[in-house]
């Protein structure tokens, strides 16, 4: 009898340190992220999906060795909720080859670099942040479009973000969109010009569709859809620049760093920007700029496993064409 109270004892107080624990992480998370629920309820939920991705975080550990997780703003969702808030799935981009541009990236015969990062060479604007708004699918064209120009003109001018959230995608910023559309809106209805940042500033979509006393930043004369190759990838990252590309990114929520190994490739749901690759140790990775915020990953970027298709990579791999000026 006595033995069967102290099993039971023990068995309670353990339960119980581990609530405890589990309690005092979720505060210190609070605090971190300035969380706040807005009902009793709310918080509860909270608090047990949190309590859930901690096995979740375990599980990643398990399954790519390579690569680091942990507490991350997203850690009050359940994967469903992360989903639906960050993820939209995308329609493929309509038009592979835009009129004027034939095979302009092609994988023939040529030696590349085992390394390339576009960030250290300075064609890459800062990490941006798109909240609850799920604009990716803008920040991706326009990181592109900046990378491009930049390696076609030798200056990087950060672009409107604003102009296509405020002019496309039917006025729906942020409900998820499709970047090929973005540049054929840009191609058809001005010339292929896209405004500065500078002049047309935001990233919420909500500014009025207009032109007066704004500035062209860059323009393109096309784009391509890079038909599903990793090698056309590479070779568009090296000669171009930084490539748009769809990708999975069910397998980031807890992501802190290192070369994502085991990535859910399902379904695109999420635009991102591939800005180099490293082929130089035993794991070779893309380096991809993500938009939400410095405080996601490495400074807002993730490395993800080069040459297995991880995260659907190549699935959606899209870029424009800068015009000399
Ligand atoms: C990859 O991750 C999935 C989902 O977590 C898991 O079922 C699978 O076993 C993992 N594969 C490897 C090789 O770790
Ligand atoms: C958009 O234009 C309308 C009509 O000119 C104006 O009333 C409104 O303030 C503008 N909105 C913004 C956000 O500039």
């Amino acid at each position: 009898m006595m033995k069967k109270v102290v099993v039971l004892m023990a068995v309670v107080l353990a339960a119980l340190g581990h609530d405890v624990q589990l309690h005092k992480e979720f505060q210190s998370f609070k605090a971190k992220y300035q969380k706040k629920y807005i009902s009793h309820d709310e918080e509860m939920h909270a608090l047990r999906a949190f309590g859930r991705n901690r096995e979740l975080i375990n599980e990643m550990r398990m399954s790519n060795p390579e690569a680091k997780f942990g507490q991350t703003r997203f850690s009050d969702m359940t994967q469903n909720e992360f989903m639906s808030k960050m993820l939209r799935s995308h329609a493929k981009p309509a038009a592979p080859v835009s009129p004027g541009q034939t095979t302009a990236v092609t994988s023939e015969g040529q030696a590349l670099p085992k390394e390339i990062n576009w960030v250290t060479r300075g064609a890459v604007s800062p990490v941006r942040d798109q909240g609850d708004c799920a604009s990716d699918w803008a920040f991706a064209a326009v990181d592109n479009i900046e990378g491009v120009n930049f390696v076609k003109n030798g200056q990087l001018t950060l672009l409107s973000t604003e102009e296509l959230l405020s002019c496309t995608n039917n006025g729906d910023a942020c409900n998820g969109g499709i970047t090929a559309a973005a540049f054929e809106w840009l191609l058809n209805k001005e010339g292929g010009n896209i405004m500065t940042a500078a002049s047309w500033p935001g990233e919420t979509g909500t500014s009025n569709c207009t032109f007066v006393g704004k500035t062209v930043g860059a323009t393109i004369s096309g784009y391509q859809s890079l038909g599903q190759s990793e090698a056309l990838l590479q070779v568009a990252t090296v000669n171009y620049g930084p490539i748009a590309v769809g990708v999975d990114a069910l397998s980031w929520q807890f992501y802190e760093s290192g070369v994502l190994t085991n990535c859910s490739a399902s379904s695109i749901d999420h635009m991102v920007t591939v800005v180099g690759y490293n082929e130089e140790g035993s794991t070779p990775y893309w380096i991809v700029k993500n938009s939400w915020g410095t405080d996601f990953g490495l400074d807002g970027y993730i490395w993800i496993q080069k040459g297995v298709n991880a995260c659907g990579i190549k699935e959606m791999a899209i870029t424009a064409f800068a015009a000399k000026y």
